[in-house]
């Protein structure tokens, strides 16, 4: 790894032993792309990847007509100059106009990589891990600097990028479009996936081929939502989940967002992503700085699973922090679907007593603890602990669960307000809201204004208080609806193009003083489940709800399309009871476990209510868990059949040295003298024997003719009959 500049010809060469991303500064001063791909052998001069060419209707510069930004690879490009695609950044001066030039003016390079203040990012433990180069750039006619900040990982194939913009003149501008990164490449011949859905059926990948256009995702919604992710991919025509190029972009950040890919009619490709600019106007005062969020670039030319692979090691290891980043996740228990908000400290510990019988690790109370809070109507907001259903407060309940030899979790969603809570009727203006105008409600509830500096003291001083008293070993920190009519009271005009971003920057604030307070405090992240499911969020929490549909038949869509751009280790999965509560549907306990089990694993039911033959299967099910989490939630993870195309899905993880793996196939409705299903297992070492299901394989059998996943003969095991069933192997 490293980070070559050539002096002569001003080209920067970053690579790694995977890739290369080559930035050279053209004629007129600003930054291009002339190479990103595969790693290629350094040289001093790619000049030759420069365009020159006179073409009708273009425009280029004064003193050398045949050069034109749009002819060019741009890897900043600015608006309104000879390249008129979609521009990274949109800046208005005081005299109207929206002309950058930003010209190169000097470059660092070092060892590591810094952290971006108030942000999360990829991080390093160790300088040599990584190098990172700052290019600073200026236009002189108004002083505004440019820098550009790019960092190379030495053990992912990874290039990360930020922007910082400094107002060095003596007036103000407003900055109305700042992404985190934008990449031309050569050719378009890219398929698009994105990951999109809604409440209840998160991300689902779609895809598409580009063509001329515009093709985007983009959240207007405050968080990033269930409704398209922060993470896209570009793969080529022939790339599969097994070999092919691809590159996935993922944006660091949890607000609103925009990635998109445009299509010149030249056949080349322009890839952004960064805050959406719908909504965001940031007015920089002369000496103020604006800084991005990060943007993450993985390139792979080992198939989609060689992708996500990538991603997920990027992110368990130098993206997820804290004690628990890499421990294995405590199996736990959440009353929320077994009780909602109906309970008392009895019914608690009667749970959280059956699932300590389990083997259950952590008891996590959800809503309803606090407040006058009965239903959601109410009480949000009231972070004051409900004495009537706990009447020796958290402190008490949590000394009775901690005393059973359990951790204790508690739900918070601090963002929000009922307009029946006492909050909101001390603090009217607190909430988001335009003065004068109707309010959206959403689940009966208002959004409070993060950007106020008060709000966040108020939230860190309850949270703070109620974590100390209860020494709560888990939160799970919920934010249950969209924000509309996006105006902070008492905020002068100018500044209201702030206030989606200022709030993302106060949540992360709240996140990280709280971190620092309690280091060892596990968080899950969940927005009415994957609603906030993005790389920005797991800086902070290693884990995020993965929806709040927990059929298992729905989980296996879900957890099988987050897993192209996120860990396992990330995916909050549960058993819940039968028939399931957002579907009605009934399928076996152990098809419910058999999908939990590649997530953080936990059950949301009231143990006491299953039979006996089901709790001694919910018994052998942790245990199976304790046994294998290790390597479920750290190996490499291979999906095998997709859920959207069959009737089948399977997918297994094997460990980093390959003696290890767990392998499991679901058949989602029954089939009636069923063809012949194998599949082929993936990721083992051809030449160790391999014990599989009562017999010994070579791992070149398993890969090679793979296993019989019907009721036909294959190798000697059989799939029950029936509707969803499910099979769970560890080979060793
Ligand atoms: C939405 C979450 O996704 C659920 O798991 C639960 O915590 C409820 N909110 C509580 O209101």
């Amino acid at each position: 790894m490293d980070i070559v500049f050539h002096e002569g010809t001003k080209q920067f060469h970053l690579f790694n032993d995977k890739v290369s991303y080559v930035i050279g500064i053209f004629p007129n001063g600003e930054p291009g792309l002339l190479y990103y791909g595969k790693r290629i052998h350094d040289r001093e001069d790619y000049s030759y990847l420069i365009n020159y060419e006179f073409r009708a209707m273009m425009v280029g510069k004064p003193d050398n007509e045949v050069f034109s930004m749009e002819m060019n690879r741009c890897d900043y490009p600015s608006f309104g100059t000879s390249d008129l695609r979609e521009p990274a950044f949109d800046i208005t001066y005081e005299n109207g106009s929206r002309v950058s030039n930003f010209q190169y003016v000097s470059h660092e390079i070092k060892d590591g990589k810094p952290g971006i203040p108030g942000l999360p990012a990829v991080y390093t433990e160790d300088d040599a891990e990584a190098k990172t180069l700052n290019i600073r750039f200026k236009d002189e006619l108004t002083g505004m600097e440019l820098i550009l900040s790019y960092t190379v990982m030495r053990d992912h194939p990874v290039i990360t990028r930020n922007a910082r913009f400094i107002n060095g003149g003596d007036t103000s501008v407003r900055i109305e479009k700042a992404m985190s990164l934008s990449i031309d490449l050569p050719d378009r011949d890219y398929d698009w996936i994105q990951f999109s859905g809604a409440w209840g059926r998160e991300k689902v990948p779609i895809e598409r081929k580009l063509d001329e256009g515009i093709t985007a995702v983009r959240s207007m919604r405050g968080h990033s939502s269930a409704n398209h992710n922060p993470f896209v991919i570009l793969k080529r025509k022939n790339t599969d989940e097994f070999q092919g190029e691809a590159i996935g972009l993922s944006l660091v950040y949890s607000g609103n967002f925009v990635t998109e890919a445009e299509c010149d009619t030249y056949r080349t490709l322009r890839f952004m992503t960064g805050i959406n600019p719908e909504g965001f106007s940031w007015k920089l005062d002369p000496k103020e700085e604006f800084q991005t969020p990060e943007a993450i670039l993985t390139w792979t030319e080992e198939g989609l699973n060689g992708l996500s692979q990538s991603i997920h090691r990027l992110f368990r290891k130098r993206l997820s922090r804290g004690a628990w980043k890499e421990k294995e996740r405590p199996i736990l228990l959440n009353n929320w679907e077994a009780t909602m908000m109906d309970f008392d400290e009895e019914a608690i510990l009667k749970i959280a007593s059956k699932g300590k019988e389990a083997g259950v690790e952590l008891f996590v109370l959800d809503d309803g603890w606090f407040g006058k809070r009965d239903d959601d109507t109410s009480g949000l907001g009231d972070w004051y602990v409900n004495t009537k259903k706990l009447p020796g407060s958290i402190g008490g309940l949590a000394e009775k669960i901690h005393d059973m030899g359990l951790m204790f979790g508690l739900w918070f969603e601090p963002e929000m307000v009922n307009p029946d809570s006492d909050l909101y009727r001390a603090h009217p203006d607190w909430i988001l809201a335009v003065p004068g105008r109707e309010r959206s409600l959403g689940r009966h509830q208002m959004v409070l204004d993060m950007s106020k500096d008060e709000v966040w003291d108020y939230l860190y001083e309850r949270m703070h208080s109620i974590i100390e008293e209860g020494k709560i070993d888990y939160v799970k920190w919920d934010m249950n609806r969209t924000i509309s009519e996006c105006y902070s009271n008492g905020t002068p005009a100018e500044e209201q193009g702030k206030v989606y971003h200022r709030y993302i920057l106060n949540v992360y604030r709240l996140y990280e003083k709280l971190i620092a307070d309690f280091p060892e405090l596990l968080f899950e992240s969940c927005s009415s489940g994957g609603s906030r499911f993005d790389a920005g969020i797991m800086y902070y929490a290693p884990q995020t709800w993965g929806s709040d549909d927990t059929d298992a038949v729905e989980r296996l869509k879900i957890q099988y399309g987050t897993s192209y751009g996120y860990p396992i280790s990330s995916i909050g999965a549960h058993v819940s009871e039968a028939p399931n509560q957002q579907t009605g549907r009934i399928t076996p306990i152990s098809t419910r476990a058999a999908v939990a089990y590649f997530g953080t694993f936990g059950y949301e039911m009231d143990l006491n209510k299953v039979s006996d033959e089901e709790f001694s299967e919910i018994k052998k099910q942790i245990a199976f868990m304790k046994e294998n989490r290790g390597l479920i939630q750290s190996g490499d993870f291979y999906r095998l059949l997709s859920p959207f195309e069959d009737n089948y899905c399977s997918w297994m993880i094997v460990s980093e040295d390959k003696k290890k793996a767990v392998f499991a196939y679901y058949r989602i409705l029954s089939e009636p003298n069923s063809a012949h299903r194998k599949v082929r297992l993936k990721g083992l070492d051809r030449d160790r024997l391999y014990h599989f299901d009562g017999s010994e394989y070579y791992g070149s059998e398993l890969m090679e003719i793979g296993v019989e996943i019907t009721e036909a003969p294959g190798i000697e095991w059989k799939t029950p009959s029936g509707d969803f069933v499910s099979g769970v192997f560890v080979i060793e």
